[in-house]
């Protein structure tokens, strides 16, 4: 099964990913992950692409569709995947739909803003797996030690964009160049709308009803 999960930064997209590809034998592509990597290892596109990420900005479609082709080419992604913010704009799906993949179904993930900033100033990932983690009590999960991952005990830290200012132009840009996709999807008959300022696990169980119907 492939599957899009669509949704503003912080809509829960990476955790939820994260909850259920074990369940249904699937792998989680994040774009922002593979990005973040590429700028972790110095190569040119993560150096062209950290320029635009520090500054809450997509990085250009021609960069990120040669990614994400590359990716989905792998052997682990045969039984399916999760794209996890990819595509992003128009452009983008339309190169997705020119591949030969088949999309199942888009899940959509709908918060109201002010959340959004919340979960992502007290967001924290896990140097090592990737794993996320909140340290605010009213967010989801938190870590059981302080500043460790609880699967790999791995150093958990703050993303460089995950500062207010960087995250009040993530949502723009998602308003603009991203919303978008949701009537382009509703359009193709394959979009499921997810309440997700719901608690965790209801989100889950949500999502994985909505990707079976
Ligand atoms: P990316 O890494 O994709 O970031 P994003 O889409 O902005 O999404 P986030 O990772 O911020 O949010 P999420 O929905 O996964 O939320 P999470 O599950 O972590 O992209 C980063 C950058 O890379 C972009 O700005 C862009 O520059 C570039 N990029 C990436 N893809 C691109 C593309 N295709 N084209 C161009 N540029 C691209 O949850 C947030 C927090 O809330 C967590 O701490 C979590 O623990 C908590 N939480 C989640 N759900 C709940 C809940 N139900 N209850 C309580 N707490 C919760």
């Amino acid at each position: 099964m492939n599957l899009i999960f669509l949704g503003p930064p912080g809509a829960g997209k990476g955790t939820v990913a994260q909850k259920i590809t074990d369940d249904m034998d699937i792998v989680q592509i994040s774009t922002g992950d593979l990005l973040r990597g590429a700028v972790k290892e110095g190569t040119e596109l993560g150096i062209k692409a950290k320029e635009y990420m520090d500054k809450g900005k997509l990085v250009p479609d021609e960069l990120v569709i040669g990614l994400l082709k590359d990716r989905i080419s792998k052997e682990d992604c045969k039984n399916g995947f999760i794209l996890d913010g990819f595509p992003r704009t128009i452009p983008q799906a339309e190169a997705l739909d020119n591949s030969d993949v088949e999309i199942d179904k888009v899940v959509n993930f709908n918060v109201p803003d002010e959340l959004v900033i919340h979960r992502i100033t007290g967001r924290r990932i896990c140097k090592e797996c990737n794993a996320v983690y909140n340290i605010y009590p009213d967010c989801d999960p938190n870590p059981k030690e302080k500043g460790k991952c609880d699967k790999c005990s791995g150093e958990l830290y703050q993303r460089d964009d995950d500062r207010e200012e960087v995250v009040m132009k993530r949502l723009k840009q998602y308003k603009e160049q991203t919303e978008p996709l949701v009537d382009y999807y509703k359009e193709k008959g394959i979009l499921a709308n997810i309440k997700a300022d719901n608690p965790l696990d209801e989100i889950v169980e949500d999502t994985k009803k909505a990707v079976k119907s």
